[in-house]
């Protein structure tokens, strides 16, 4: 096999422990031996979003977890606020709109982040509203939502809920969940958990609890109601996805083990040593003033084709980008600004070979990020 390196906002590479841990014999959800997996899973779940309530494991992608958020805390003919600032933040609004929930969207210029005080003046156009939908991180324009303030406009107003997309957030950016009050957080296996497509998490507050109780869409398949019961008994509503679940629990115990508030600074002086490559190299990143960790997008030079460029980095030199990089250790983020600097002499630009890795691993070499 030819080595690929996948560098895209996800799915990002499974590391070997994982993938050994799911070739193991499956087991079956419901034998006691898959239950203490499920503890063990349950209880450093609840870690990483950093949070004392349960924290929901649904068998679907992401996309899945952000309609069960808004089946679950919503009904139909209520109002949300939502902030379009990217591909994603116009997935909240779709959600919304399929299933009747009118939306106060807050257009915000792709690769900037919202202002709370333009979400605080959607509240107040649209007083009705009873949460707010967002994204931690908005992989589409790698830009990172200031998400700790918009919870504190949210709850201007007493029983508002703050629904954030933490995809490609959570694990990545610090978003203590219980201390900053979001009330409903939720990611994908895909992104920061160093795992395939297939697992979405779903943390919700006492208050979002609550309203799922009373919640009066449709819901079968994703009724987060059959879910809180089943899940404190340490089963699912429906057959659970075992291998992967065995799989987060060997990268649960990674990030653990590495640290939570380490593994934090490790994606922030990756991000950090990527922009810098990425500027000293001539391209022009599309969030300069509030970067997500996560990933980082950058505009092809004039004249470039952004397609070709991107096909040409994957038939050259086997690197998958998606303008954007998922979680990366520090050799495979210098080897794909390597792969850029080649990409960019191969199409015919000024290219400063060497010039973007120089400053990619000074810049490591003082964050101390030393493995790869
Ligand atoms: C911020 C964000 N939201 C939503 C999604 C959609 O997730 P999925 O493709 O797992 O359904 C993604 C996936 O890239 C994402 O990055």
């Amino acid at each position: 096999m030819p080595k690929y390196r996948l560098l895209t906002p996800g799915p990002v590479a499974v590391p070997e422990r994982v993938l050994l841990a799911m070739a193991r014999t499956l087991l079956h959800h419901r034998a006691p031996a898959f239950i203490p997996v499920f503890k063990e899973v349950r209880a450093n779940l609840k870690k990483v979003f950093q949070t004392e309530q349960d924290v929901l494991i649904l068998a679907s992608t992401g996309t899945g977890a952000m309609e069960a958020a808004v089946i679950n805390t919503l009904s139909p003919g209520d109002k949300a606020v939502v902030v379009r600032g990217g591909k994603f933040g116009e997935r909240w609004t779709d959600i919304c709109q399929a299933n009747g929930i009118a939306c106060e969207n807050v257009d915000v210029e792709w690769g900037r982040a919202v202002e709370p005080a333009a979400v605080r003046a959607a509240f107040a156009r649209a007083p009705e509203a009873k949460a707010l939908f967002v994204q931690a991180s908005e992989t589409s324009t790698a830009v990172y939502h200031p998400i700790r303030e918009l919870a504190e406009v949210t709850h201007e107003k007493p029983g508002r809920l703050i629904v954030v997309d933490g995809i490609s957030g959570v694990g990545v950016h610090d978003l203590p969940m219980d201390a900053w009050g979001l009330d409903v957080v939720v990611s994908g296996s895909q992104k920061s958990w160093l795992l395939p497509p297939g697992l979405a998490f779903i943390a919700l507050s006492k208050a979002a609890q609550e309203a799922v109780k009373s919640g009066k869409c449709s819901r079968y398949y994703f009724d987060l109601r059959k879910e809180l019961k089943a899940q404190k008994d340490d089963q699912t509503a429906w057959t659970a996805p075992v291998s992967l679940v065995v799989g987060l629990q060997e990268a649960l115990r990674m990030i653990l083990d590495e640290g939570l508030h380490e593994v934090f600074a490790r994606h922030e002086a990756l991000a950090r040593a990527t922009r810098a490559a990425m500027t000293a190299l001539g391209l022009k990143l599309v969030a300069p003033d509030s970067p997500s960790f996560a990933c980082t997008a950058v505009y092809v030079p004039e004249g470039v084709d952004g397609n070709k460029f991107v096909k040409h980095l994957r038939d050259a030199y086997n690197v998958t980008f998606m303008g954007g990089q998922g979680h990366l250790e520090g050799f495979d983020m210098i080897s794909a600004v390597a792969a850029v600097e080649m990409t960019l002499a191969d199409m015919g630009q000024q290219a400063k070979l060497g010039e973007g890795t120089r400053v990619a691993m000074e810049l490591l070499r003082k964050a101390g990020l030393k493995r790869s």
